[in-house]
């Protein structure tokens, strides 16, 4: 199995350069966002208290989106690989997934981090959110709020990852076929 984590602030190109990733290397793409987004079409109970969260552009509680990321490992026994984009985002979630994997007998081979000045996330959240459904798109005051806790929890995710010699950090500005062949080639090297 191949298990990578896209990581990156919000509007870093996870979600982009995940589809063209799974098209490519035949992995399973796991995108917290995307499943707890799915929760909030279908108005289930989690989905609405998530919306409140998300909407002010902080983290929903780690036992949520562990729970989420279990049933989904679960559910695909046969998956090549798994690519995890916007997971984990605390250090109790990557102390989780890795318990998670281990159970599964596999394990992470590379956390690659696209890095993206402040400015360009903003730029590039505020376009989405003049077409997008995402209400977390619309208002620079949430964007900057969740780069923000990108900063204050997220950002320790890659120490954990390089604590086990895991994290690769790449230049995630320039086009979306530049930054593809950048994770390519990291990938590639690992195959
Ligand atoms: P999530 O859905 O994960 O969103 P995010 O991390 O805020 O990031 P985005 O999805 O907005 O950005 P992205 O990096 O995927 O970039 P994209 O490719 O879309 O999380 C949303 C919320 O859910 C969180 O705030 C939290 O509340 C909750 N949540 C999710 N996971 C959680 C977890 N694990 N724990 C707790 N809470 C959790 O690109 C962005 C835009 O830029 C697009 O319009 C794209 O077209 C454009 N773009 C992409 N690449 C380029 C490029 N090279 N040049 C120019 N534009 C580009
Ligand atoms: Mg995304």
């Amino acid at each position: 199995m191949f298990n990578l984590i896209l990581f990156g602030p919000p509007g870093s190109g996870k979600g982009t350069q995940s589809e063209k990733l799974i098209a490519k290397y035949g992995l399973k793409h796991l995108s917290t966002g995307d499943l707890l987004r799915s929760e909030i079409a279908q108005q289930t109970a989690l989905g609405l208290e998530a919306k409140k969260i998300m909407d002010k552009g902080h983290l929903v509680p780690d036992e949520v989106v562990i729970g989420m990321i279990s049933s989904a490992l679960d559910a695909n026994p046969d998956a090549k690989g798994f690519l995890f984009d916007g997971f984990p985002r605390t250090a109790a979630q990557a102390e989780a997934l890795d318990k998670l994997l281990d159970l599964k007998k596999t394990s992470i081979n590379v956390m690659l981090a696209l890095e993206v000045s402040e400015e360009e996330l903003v730029k590039r959240l505020l376009k989405r959110g003049e077409t997008s459904s995402r209400s977390d798109d619309t208002n620079e005051a949430v964007i900057r709020q969740r780069i923000a806790v990108y900063h204050s929890k997220t950002a320790a995710v890659a120490d954990y990852y390089k604590g086990f010699d895991k994290a690769v950090y790449l230049k995630g500005e320039g086009t979306v076929e530049e930054i593809f062949g950048r994770i390519c080639g990291e990938v590639d090297s690992r195959l």
